[in-house]
């Protein structure tokens, strides 16, 4: 039975992460359960920071970018002592089950404490990365991408204007599916992501070919190279200086950062975070376990914590073909 259960933000912050804490005190209040909240992701756990949520507290915040319970990453748990001093406060404080709204490392902090832990522990997608296996979507991605986007839109504006070519820098840790889905949608003239394997200096020349082939047979005026976070050594500003120096026209970087982490979240993100912290707490009561609550197909489905980073989930590889042999040609 069910009674009390704990509920943190763990990770980098995502916009809709509110709307799933919303949606799980309201959940637990329907089925009488009290839901506890841990601030500062797991740190919260270890320096007994918590509050007891309840549906008034979750008022308002459907429409707010970051976290009411803060969050971060915490070292401490990489240690077998923290995970089971981790462990101990759940127990001494009574709760039945830990709901983790995080990427995969945040999963990879849960079952860690789980090793010493006796009650239920379930995870909900929270990352703009959505490079987490067992859910089509996480939590963030949708919001991220049209921020993104709406920076791509106005950085073409002044990039036309002054015939310039721009390499516009976007997040996602080790996945090009925030860059993917971005750069396709902003029309991005080419698209360089880690899927297609790390640029080394050498391989200028691959980028360079195109952009005199688009500046020379189409008269482009502008030119925009969508990059993934870590592709170039020394980073997106030493590709731009390096692509100047080849092509005799001016680069300009632009870094996004983590602009793309907060804002509104978009309805997608709204209804995808409300739809899995109900899930969520809903198979807790049945007896989920180690599970993340994910979404496929459109459907709620449980799948092993454990597994959500067992392998790299992949990108679109219809559209990276259409971008690398179309329209980066
Ligand atoms: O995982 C989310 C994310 O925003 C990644 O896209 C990025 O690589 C990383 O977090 C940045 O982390 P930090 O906020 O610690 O700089």
């Amino acid at each position: 039975m069910i009674k009390r259960v704990g509920v943190l933000t763990s990770g980098g912050d995502a916009p809709g992460m509110n709307a799933a804490i919303r949606a799980i005190v309201l959940t637990g209040a329907a089925y009488n359960i009290d839901i506890i909240g841990f601030r500062h992701g797991f740190n919260g756990l270890l320096d007994d920071d918590y509050q007891t949520l309840l549906p008034q507290h979750v008022q308002n915040i459907i429409q707010h970018g970051g976290t009411i319970l803060k969050s971060a990453r915490c070292k401490a748990l990489h240690t077998p002592e923290g995970a089971k001093q981790a462990a101990e406060a759940l127990q001494r404080l009574q709760l039945d089950a830990l709901v983790v709204i995080g990427g995969d490392g945040s999963f990879r902090g849960a079952l860690a404490i789980a090793e010493h832990y006796h009650g239920q522990i379930i995870g909900v997608p929270g990352t703009i990365d959505n490079d987490v296996d067992g859910t089509d979507y996480t939590i963030g991605f949708a919001t991220a991408i049209d921020t993104a986007l709406d920076a791509i839109d106005k950085i073409r504006d002044t990039a036309d204007a002054f015939e310039r070519i721009f390499l516009v820098e976007l997040m996602g840790r080790h996945s090009g599916y925030i860059t993917l889905s971005a750069g396709i949608a902003g029309g991005a003239e080419q698209i360089i992501c880690p899927e297609f394997g790390t640029l080394q200096p050498d391989d200028l020349k691959t980028l360079i070919a195109p952009v005199q082939r688009a500046q020379l047979l189409r008269g482009k005026s502008s030119y925009i190279i969508v990059v993934a976070e870590n592709s170039y050594p020394g980073g997106t500003t030493a590709l731009a200086e390096a692509l100047s120096s080849a092509l005799g026209i001016e680069c300009r970087a632009c870094i996004l950062g983590h602009i793309q982490r907060g804002g509104s979240p978009v309805g997608a993100d709204r209804i995808l975070a409300t739809k899995l912290g109900a899930y969520a707490i809903e198979q807790l009561v049945l007896g989920a376990n180690l599970m993340m609550a994910g979404e496929i197909n459109q459907q709620a489905v449980l799948y092993p914590m454990a597994q959500t980073g067992a392998k790299k989930k992949q990108i679109d590889p219809y559209l990276v073909r259409w971008q690398q042999t179309i329209a980066s040609d």
